[in-house]
């Protein structure tokens, strides 16, 4: 080989391996903070397909509480992970999650939750998905309040119980979403009464239900909203509890997962009365291609991507989620 070709070949191998890193040698860590949850086994499922066709590693960690979390970025690291997406238990965790990211030199993006700072605005120099909680939250609030009209009921004589989680800014919005809507539709702001959870889990959901069911044990009619699935049915399950008809009761949730298709698919019909359903694969597959990007050719990821979500009911359920490309 002359001495040309030999230098141009070196040259081109030495470009090559300082901007370019093979896919193989990618690892991606995806972290989530409520690992049994089925939203978040679908993300992880989701991410896993994109790490094979891409030819990454994917490293789903679970992390429950803040400990969990600084563990596991350091563990990320120590694996020679190169970036990660995190929906973190606790969104005030945010600068000691930017700082430890930091500190172990990986890229960081965020899912579903969006991280904030010490003042409580978001953080918004870290690339985050998440869904457009208004709007979806103004959904269910719609499916709702036509749903009370269709029934006849007169809005004085129901309940709303409003499954919170205030200390998550998402599950405000999603919320007030919904009883924004209930409000201009004539529904009694006095009726509507605070459920609030300890865990963004169903059985948190049930026992916060449990004690406003209690509190206003005159009343027999029920409507109730929440930041996921699994917040509705708590509430949902709550009213079973106390002897209340599922045709009394009108939950409608968020999500679309296994927790609200098991719902539909029992053979009569309860008190969850719908689920707004938005989309496991883009909060998964596209975090995890995006953060792929960003590792393997420097492509800095969007700082904001909002998702939709669409309606759906027991009894349409199955053409809504082919219209959406589930199986
Ligand atoms: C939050 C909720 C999850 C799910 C996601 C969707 O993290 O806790 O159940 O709704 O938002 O972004």
């Amino acid at each position: 080989m002359g001495i040309l070709k030999t230098a141009i070949l070196a040259g081109t191998v030495a470009v090559f391996a300082a901007t370019s890193v093979f896919a193989a040698d990618i690892k991606i860590g995806f972290i989530v903070k409520q690992p049994e949850e089925p939203w978040f086994q679908d993300e992880w499922k989701f991410a896993d397909v994109a790490a094979k066709e891409k030819g990454f590693t994917l490293v789903k960690i679970g992390a429950e509480d803040g400990e969990k979390v600084q563990s596991a970025i350091d563990n990320l690291g120590a694996q020679g992970v190169q970036g990660f997406i995190i929906c973190t238990p606790d969104v005030k965790l945010g600068p000691g999650i930017v700082a430890k990211a930091a500190a172990n030199d990986l890229k960081l993006m965020t899912v579903d939750d969006r991280l904030v700072n010490a003042d409580g605005t978001p953080m918004e120099d870290v690339a985050h998905m998440g869904i457009s909680a208004t709007k979806i939250g103004e959904a269910v609030g719609q499916t709702i309040a036509a749903e009370i009209k269709k029934r006849g009921w007169s809005p004085s004589e129901v309940g709303a119980i409003r499954v919170s989680y205030d200390q998550l800014p998402t599950a405000v919005d999603r919320v007030d979403g919904a009883l924004s809507v209930l409000k201009a539709a004539g529904f009694p702001e006095a009726n509507i009464f605070d459920a609030p959870q300890t865990k963004t889990d169903t059985e948190a959901a049930l026992n916060a239900a449990t004690v406003v069911l209690n509190k206003h044990a005159n009343i027999k009619k029920w409507v109730a909203v929440g930041l996921n699935d699994e917040a509705v049915l708590g509430a949902v399950r709550a009213t079973e509890s106390v002897g209340i008809a599922a045709d009394s009761v009108i939950g409608v949730g968020i999500g679309g997962a296994e927790s609200a298709i098991n719902e539909f698919k029992k053979a009569d019909a309860t008190g969850f009365f719908g689920t707004v359903i938005i989309s496991p694969k883009r909060h998964g597959y596209e975090t995890a291609l995006n953060m792929y990007e960003w590792v393997a050719n420097d492509k800095q990821p969007e700082k904001l991507i909002l998702t939709a979500g669409q309606v759906a009911l027991r009894d349409n359920y199955e053409a809504v989620r082919k219209d959406l490309g589930i199986e």
